[in-house]
């Protein structure tokens, strides 16, 4: 029997017992435990195989939740929380006693954001505490854009994965944390760069490991499908260097009319709102053709093409 369900009152159900839940959002499916379980918090992580030292974001469904998660809002968070909540922005802030360590990694900071789906917004509403909630994915692997990819992944392990359809913006949201007040992009992700520099000014980016210990997540390798993968300027010349084998290629705009390869078109439109929301599923479908490699083309390096290209980057470092 399928976990997949619509059923709102369920969900809140299984999350007041401790249980975990799948979660859509506008970004990706999210799973998700209250923040005050241990039981619930830990079984995230089992779930997930994923290390203790990389904390999760805190989902909540208001600005008035916000009191009681942190100690102090920069001006500039304010401001952002003004323009882009609900939203794909995620705020790394100064936490507050009530926020158990084991949601941090033992930071002294707190992700939280309030996710933009109708779904989740009213499921939050009804629970009398909010949900932590990485994407539902085990660790390192593509994150989940519809309901089946989570159902793929975990049907033996969680109970339910409420339905909200596919994700529309399709990458993870764009995280920001502040340093003596001033902004800085920890992950790039659905919000592009431009319109957060709208609201704040100029924000610097440390969206690398290297540049930035405080944001334990940024592997260098992650969002990986199981297939080997490459990222490329031309996509042409690189299925040439692998002739002979199966090969599978994700492309922005253009097809290269080729019969013998399995092509996914992102945009026939060059939108890359649309490619985004699009490229988790194609890389899933692609991962799943038994191919002998995906060649992935670079997509151009403004507003969420600089986030694709992040994500497209993760996947096929080696
Ligand atoms: O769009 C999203 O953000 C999705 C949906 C479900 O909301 N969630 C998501 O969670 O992408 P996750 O766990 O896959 O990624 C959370 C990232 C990790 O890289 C983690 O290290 C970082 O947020 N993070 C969490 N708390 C942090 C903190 N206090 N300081 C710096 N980075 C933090
Ligand atoms: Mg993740």
């Amino acid at each position: 029997m399928s976990i997949i369900s619509k059923d709102i009152q369920k969900a809140v159900h299984l999350l007041i017992n401790e249980e975990l839940v799948a979660i859509p959002t506008e970004t990706v499916y999210g799973l998700a435990g209250n923040i005050f379980s241990e039981k619930a918090i830990k079984s995230i992580f089992s779930t997930k195989k994923r290390p203790f030292f990389n904390p999760l974001i805190v989902h909540i469904p208001s600005i008035d939740s916000l009191e009681n998660i942190v100690t102090h809002i920069p001006e500039k968070a304010k401001l952002l929380a003004a323009a882009f909540w609900p939203g794909s922005l995620t705020l790394v802030l100064k936490k507050s006693d009530k926020i158990p360590d084991l949601i941090t990694a033992g930071k002294d900071t707190v992700a939280v954001r309030i996710p933009n789906h109708p779904v989740t917004l009213a499921l939050l509403k009804q629970l009398p505490f909010p949900l932590a909630a990485p994407s539902a994915n085990p660790f390192g692997s593509i994150s989940p854009t519809k309901p089946t990819h989570v159902e793929g992944y975990f049907k033996n392990k969680i109970q339910m994965v409420l339905d909200g359809g596919s994700c529309a913006n399709g990458i993870e949201s764009t995280i920001i944390g502040f340093e003596d007040g001033a902004p800085i992009i920890y992950r790039l992700g659905a919000l592009p760069l431009e319109d957060i520099e709208a609201v704040v000014g100029k924000v610097a980016i440390k969206n690398k490991k290297e540049e930035n210990p405080d944001a334990p997540g940024m592997l260098a390798r992650h969002y990986a499908p199981k297939t080997s993968t490459f990222l490329v300027a031309n996509v042409f010349s690189e299925v040439k260097k692998h002739s002979g084998k199966k090969i599978g290629v994700l492309v922005f705009k253009s097809s290269l009319h080729d019969k013998n390869i399995t092509e996914i078109i992102l945009s026939k439109e060059g939108s890359m709102q649309e490619a985004a929301s699009k490229l988790y599923a194609a890389m899933h479908a692609l991962d799943h053709k038994n191919l002998d490699v995906i060649i992935a083309e670079k997509f151009p390096a403004f507003g969420l093409g600089n986030s694709i290209n992040d994500r497209l980057q993760r996947a096929t470092f080696k």
